[in-house]
């Protein structure tokens, strides 16, 4: 199968990895939810050589994905299993960090909602969940752009934009904590949540 391509994904590699070095150092094993392409993964992997990086998607993105992936020739770089946030248990390893980008606002509220709990449930004490994508704070839209863009999501059936109260909401009182909201480019923000 071809690989597929995300312009966006090569936009917003450089910005992102910059925080995961931050935030994943000493890390040891992540899980990506909804790979993709499977841009991402082939890109930071390499960058971040002390941890193992374990895509994952749903079937149908798989052999995109591993074909990203026998380009990037990367010992610690793990081809997808499948995971389908609703329909797919949690895989059975342990991981101390998680790392989805572009997810909360494509996948249904109840999804979403059941993804913050299963990571809430997972992570270790002092793991840490990274979560990229465009988000509203406090009910407003960061842009008129991000805003034509959720209302056009959920003409296509998607779930559209979750709010970071309401992420912040599905996961209280389960030690999962939001540390960090910090500004991205193209009007994206970078979520960092650590389990206490
Ligand atoms: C917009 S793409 C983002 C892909 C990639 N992370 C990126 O930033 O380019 C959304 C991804 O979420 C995945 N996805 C949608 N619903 C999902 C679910 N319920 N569980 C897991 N992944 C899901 C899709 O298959 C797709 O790969």
């Amino acid at each position: 199968m071809q690989k597929r391509f995300s312009q966006a994904c090569e936009n917003n590699r450089l910005p992102i990895l910059t925080q995961l070095k931050i935030y994943l150092a000493g890390k040891q094993h992540l899980l990506e939810i909804g790979s993709g392409t499977g841009q991402h993964a082939s890109y930071f992997a390499p960058e971040l050589p002390h941890l193992i990086w374990q895509t994952s998607d749903v079937p149908e993105n798989h052999p995109g994905i591993n074909a990203w992936l026998a380009e990037a020739h990367c010992e610690t770089l793990r081809p997808p299993v499948a995971l389908c946030i609703g329909q797919d248990e949690w895989p059975e390893r342990l991981f101390d960090a998680v790392y989805s980008a572009n997810t909360a606002h494509i996948m249904q509220k109840e999804e979403i909602r059941l993804l913050m709990q299963l990571v809430a449930k997972h992570l270790p004490s002092g793991g840490v969940f990274c979560q990229y994508g465009p988000f509203t704070e406090q009910g407003q839209f960061s842009s008129d752009s991000n805003r034509a863009f959720h209302q056009q999501l959920i003409a296509q059936g998607y779930g559209g934009y979750r709010d970071i109260d309401e992420l912040k909401t599905w996961v209280q009182g389960q030690g999962l904590t939001l540390k960090e909201i910090i500004n991205m480019p193209a009007n994206n923000l970078m979520l960092v949540w650590v389990k206490v």
